[in-house]
């Protein structure tokens, strides 16, 4: 079976690089779907990626998603995971393996961005571990998919 994964990320990210590096980094989005894409190569997993800094058009990007078998999501909702009920509401009527994920540990800072509001439609969360973050993500949907979940 074909693995196809959609990586959608939200505002501001696409700054990476040169937004605030000591906290996420110096790598640019750019490079980071470099490497997404060399993992997957490997893998054989197609991948396709979308960012975009307005919340309705990430919803869109939901909603173009469907449950066919063998998809996955992989999102990082950036500052919007913290406010969003459209974008949980979006990803609770999509039915494929759903991660969420964040460069950052969102538990380790402020206080607004300790809650997130996506959480409850996701099948996991990894955070914390900058761009790799992603790579653990992709691996969790291959086996996910795998296993028949
Ligand atoms: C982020 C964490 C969010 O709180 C923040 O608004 C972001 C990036 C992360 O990847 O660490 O834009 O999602």
């Amino acid at each position: 079976m074909l693995i196809k994964i959609q990586i959608i990320n939200g505002p501001n990210l696409n700054l990476l690089g040169k937004r605030e590096p000591e906290i996420y980094g110096k790598m640019t989005l750019e490079d980071i779907n470099i490497k997404i894409k060399d993992f997957c190569d490997k893998k054989k997993i197609s991948v396709d990626f979308f960012q975009s800094n307005i919340e309705g058009e990430i919803v869109n990007e939901i909603q173009k998603l469907n449950d066919q078998k063998g998809r996955g999501l992989i999102i990082n909702a950036a500052a919007f995971t913290h406010t969003s009920v459209a974008i949980l509401d979006a990803l609770s009527i999509l039915k494929i393996p759903k991660i969420e994920i964040h460069l950052s540990n969102i538990y380790k800072r402020e206080e607004f961005r300790q809650k997130s509001l996506i959480s409850k439609s996701v099948d996991g969360i990894i955070c914390g571990f900058g761009f790799e973050s992603y790579i653990y993500a992709v691996d969790a949907i291959d086996k996910m998919i795998k296993n028949g979940n």
